[in-house]
């Protein structure tokens, strides 16, 4: 079933040339050479996947073929074969991007969201109109249930929403699909839904050009790649066996930086939460994290992670009693919850934990500890400055300059500010909503030695992660929620991915489940315990 149509139906002769023509593009941004003469076609039908490290290009690229921003010199083509300057011919040539920042407006309606990607279908004082919501609805099916389409947007977690804008997109029945990194905020629901969704729309005709960190997304569903560098084309072509290595190394962490062992001390609980009720039917009885442990928070979407992790930093009141180091810690307080020592990664960083007219530098430094800088105006800064500039230089920010404005940087830049800072002081726990989302192989390896360096200092660590690879990779504990309540909370060794998509669907684990894999050797799916020396 495809609910898309390709709008300019190519003719005979467009058939065989490029969906989309670049040549010797540049774009500069005052100082800053984003793309530095990309010469790129991306052929019609099928998905291209853009690749690089953060701050290479890839939403810049998309930001100029989609007309958003001028280009400084160089050229667009669109399918049509019409030169793209400004985002109505980029519109007229059916051309649409799907922003890597959220662009959802909260107040309407989901179906009012899909509608605005398509504006003629939303004409008319209201948007109360029975063919838009019809519409909205076709261009939602296999992205939504139809019973959220009646729902504000703001009542939508981070990846309903995503999946609004991709219906909003696809609502506007566009000729080439452009995606900035769309899996990064998804669940693994949204992530099968999003490649369907993919898929259909290619076979339909469509082209897809799908800018995405993670190597799933680009070995399912793309037939050729285009590595960005530094603003440059590092490698175009097919990806096929050959090439499919080198993507492979590009996006997979280097060779894990030395992590420091930790070990979880069992006899030292960093944070015990008991009897937290409230907020959408939160209902977690008890939850104990030590001194050292990684415990990982799985679950489906809307099962209640991200609210569980807000609640454990302060940001939402709830009640029931929640302790750092055997000290109570009144809920529903941020102030509080840092006082204690926890420090918060929060979902949606971007939008509430960057202050983008600052600098890297004071974005680094909010919520510094004074005693450590506290040394005379003149020492202070320094130490400030030395600070910051240590911190852009471990977790690989890019460009490595603590005066930018932070909303100037790259949206992976913009994340490893939020981590860099909350991982860089010793803490007595570390709250990590979906620490590595968004961010480049490499940062993702600097990212996991940064947790683990604060786990081997001490730390309790709590860490909501969607990606079953991930989770399993950092975790020392696994503790899955569904509806609002735990449901599983066992260390890793005695757990397959199975198994937690299993509870976290709801089904009863049994006890010594699944067979063998709580046997002697503790060891999931053959890989080494972290940590352990
Ligand atoms: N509005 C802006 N003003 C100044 N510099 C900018 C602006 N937008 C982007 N840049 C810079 O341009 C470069 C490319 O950024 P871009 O956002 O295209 O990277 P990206 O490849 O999408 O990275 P990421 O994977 O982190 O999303 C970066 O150095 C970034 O700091
Ligand atoms: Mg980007």
């Amino acid at each position: 079933m495809t609910d898309v149509q390709v709008t300019p139906s190519p003719e005979t002769e467009l058939r065989s040339t490029p969906a989309l023509v670049v040549r010797g593009l540049v774009k500069r941004y005052d100082a800053t050479l984003a793309l530095g003469g990309v010469d790129v076609e991306i052929r019609r039908g099928g998905v291209t996947a853009v690749v690089g490290a953060n701050g290479s290009g890839k939403t810049t690229l998309l930001k100029v073929v989609s007309g958003l921003v001028p280009a400084t010199a160089g050229s667009v083509h669109g399918p049509d074969g019409r030169a793209v300057h400004r985002l109505t011919d980029a519109q007229r040539a059916g051309i649409a991007l799907v922003p890597q920042e959220p662009t959802v407006a909260g107040h309407l309606t989901v179906w009012q969201n899909v509608a605005l990607g398509r504006p003629s279908a939303a004409r008319g004082p209201f948007l109360a109109d029975r063919r838009a919501r019809r519409l909205a609805a076709e261009a939602s099916a296999g992205l939504l249930p139809s019973h959220l389409l009646d729902q504000p947007a703001s009542a939508l977690n981070k990846s309903s929403r995503q999946l609004v804008q991709l219906a909003a997109a696809v609502a506007r029945e566009p000729a080439v699909l452009l995606l900035d990194e769309p899996t990064a905020v998804l669940d693994e629901d949204g992530v099968r839904a999003l490649h369907g969704l993919v898929r259909r729309f290619v076979g339909g005709g469509g082209t897809v050009v799908l800018v995405s960190h993670r190597l799933r997304d680009v070995l399912d569903l793309a037939g050729s790649v285009v590595v960005l560098r530094n603003g440059l084309v590092g490698h175009a072509g097919p990806v096929e066996p050959g090439t499919e290595r080198e993507i492979v190394a590009l996006l997979s962490a280097d060779e894990r930086p030395d992590r420091r062992p930790h070990r979880p001390d069992p006899t030292h609980v960093a944070l015990e939460a008991t009897g937290l009720r409230g907020w959408r039917g939160l209902q977690v009885d008890s939850l104990v994290v030590h001194r050292g442990e990684i415990v990982g928070i799985a679950g489906q979407s809307g099962s209640g992670r991200s609210r569980l992790a807000a609640v454990l930093a302060g940001a939402h009141p709830v009640s029931g009693q929640i302790q750092v180091d055997g000290r109570t810690v009144p809920t529903g307080s941020i102030a509080a919850a840092q006082a204690a020592g926890i420090a918060y990664i929060p979902e949606d960083r971007q939008a509430t934990a960057i202050m983008a007219n600052q600098s890297a530098a004071a974005n680094l430094l909010v919520g510094q500890s004074e005693r450590r800088l506290r040394r005379g105006p003149f020492r202070r800064r320094k130490a400030e400055r030395a600070h910051a500039e240590e911190l852009i230089d471990r977790f690989e920010v890019r460009p490595p300059e603590p005066d930018r404005p932070a909303g100037l940087l790259s949206g992976g830049n913009q994340q490893k500010l939020v981590v860099a800072r909350a991982l860089a002081r010793t803490r007595v726990v570390v709250v990590a909503d979906e620490p590595t989302q968004g961010v480049d192989a490499s940062a993702r390896g600097a990212i996991h030695a940064a947790l683990f360096d604060a786990a081997a200092d001490g730390a309790g660590i709590v860490a909501v992660c969607s990606e079953f690879e991930e989770l399993f990779e950092i975790s020392d504990r696994i503790v899955v929620l569904c509806d609002g309540r735990i449901v599983l909370d066992r260390p890793r060794s005695q757990l397959t991915p199975g198994a937690v998509l299993a509870a976290s669907l709801g089904s009863a684990v049994p006890a010594d489940d699944p067979p063998g894999t709580a046997s002697p050797d503790p060891t999931p799916a053959g890989r080494p315990p972290e940590g352990q020396p």
